[in-house]
């Protein structure tokens, strides 16, 4: 098989980098290491920035999302002493939007579907050769059988547990990384949020985030030491700890099933190039800022924007500055949101 672009991995990285080059009139496929159900079912990152809403929106995906979404004009920030709302569109004129990153996996899957280009789920085996040759390739096993794709270009979407990244030669990339003491434990509960934006809340016994994903879904977190098991936490144990650590007078955490529920190491990390020959790497295959940012989803939309534009020129009429300039221009933005965080 042969195709102008080979992306690989089918987060909000790969499926929107997809979705912008087919917009181009340029070819790719995909190929994805988990089912469709497993992508589609993932829960994640949840509040998309100003820019992240207007590509979506801007590009023809964000139809479900305008319908959908919470638009968020801040947030408040608590302490068992006092709650204060930051209104972030009166102060910098900007503002948040709510929406379930599986949800923008799920619409980006459906429009890529629309249009036929390929989309592998369940691959295996992936392996990326010849970066530094005009015509690197991707091999793969896909339905039992053995598949080597010809490319243009390689993208690693491939998340911070990918391969592309460490098939970069030794001494070509520099990592900088920093791991944190604490995690955050995160659930998914069918109760209705008892907020109507974002409560960010500092507590004595650490910290704690009331966010939510819909009027009848919310979304909670709790930090906790880095090695905590999920077994310690019963749902009792949680909402407790949820209630002391929001804890406002006159005022409850609503309760409800949780649904989902995981512990988030926190982790930064950045490589320098993101780029290697004919290898883009693009989202957390090249960079993690922790969760408590929120801004790791909307980093790998910024990415894949630059990249496609980038490659536009590249495989259009061959002008090399935008690829050239791909990486530098990234990590200044990733920089910024990482220095903030760390
Ligand atoms: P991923 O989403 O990791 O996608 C990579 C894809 O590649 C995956 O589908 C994976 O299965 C696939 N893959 C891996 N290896 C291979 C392989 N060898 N071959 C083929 N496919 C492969 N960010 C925000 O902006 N806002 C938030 O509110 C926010 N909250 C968060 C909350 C939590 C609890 C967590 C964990 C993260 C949060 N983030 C948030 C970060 C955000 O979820 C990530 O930055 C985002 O998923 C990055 O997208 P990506 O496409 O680069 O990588
Ligand atoms: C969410 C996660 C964050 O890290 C954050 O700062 C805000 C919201 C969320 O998953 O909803």
């Amino acid at each position: 098989m042969r195709t102008q672009v080979g992306i690989v991995g089918a987060g909000p990285a790969g499926l929107m980098l997809a979705h912008l080059l087919h917009l181009q009139g340029i070819e790719s496929v995909v190929i994805e290491l988990r089912d469709r159900d497993y992508v589609e079912k993932r829960v994640r990152a949840g509040l998309l920035e100003q820019n992240t809403v207007q590509l979506l929106t801007e590009s023809g995906v964000g139809q479900r999302l305008q319908r959908e979404a919470m638009h968020h004009t801040g947030n408040y920030l608590r302490t068992p002493e006092w709650t204060h709302h930051l209104d972030m569109e009166k102060l910098v004129g900007r503002s948040i939007w709510i929406y379930g990153q599986q949800e923008v996996v799920k619409d980006l899957i459906a429009a890529r579907l629309e249009y036929d280009d390929p989309l592998l789920f369940e691959v295996a085996d992936v392996a990326v050769h010849d970066l530094d040759s005009e015509r690197p390739r991707i091999t793969y096993t896909h339905e039992d059988a053995q598949q080597e794709l010809d490319c243009d270009v390689i993208a690693g979407c491939d998340g911070f547990h990918g391969i592309c990244r460490g098939a970069i030669p030794d001494g070509v990339l520099t990592s900088y990384e920093r791991a944190y003491d604490f995690g955050w434990l995160g659930i998914l509960a069918d109760a209705a949020p008892a907020t109507d934006e974002l409560i960010y809340a500092w507590h004595p016994n650490g910290f704690s985030l009331y966010s939510m994903r819909s009027p009848t879904v919310s979304r909670l977190y709790l930090q906790v030491p880095a090695d905590e098991q999920l077994d310690d936490w019963s749902d009792e144990r949680i909402w407790a700890e949820l209630q002391t650590r929001q804890a406002s007078e006159g005022w409850q955490v609503n309760e409800g099933p949780i649904v989902d529920k995981g512990i988030t190491p926190m982790r930064s990390f950045v490589c320098e190039p993101m780029q290697y020959g004919r290898l883009f790497l693009a989202g957390d295959a090249a960079h993690i800022v922790p969760p408590t940012g929120a801004k790791g989803l909307n980093l790998a939309m910024h990415d894949v924007h630059v990249l496609c534009e980038a490659l536009v020129d590249l495989l259009r009429s061959g002008n090399r500055t935008g690829v050239d300039g791909y990486s530098e221009r990234c990590l200044r933005r990733v920089w910024r949101r990482t220095s903030r965080t760390t």
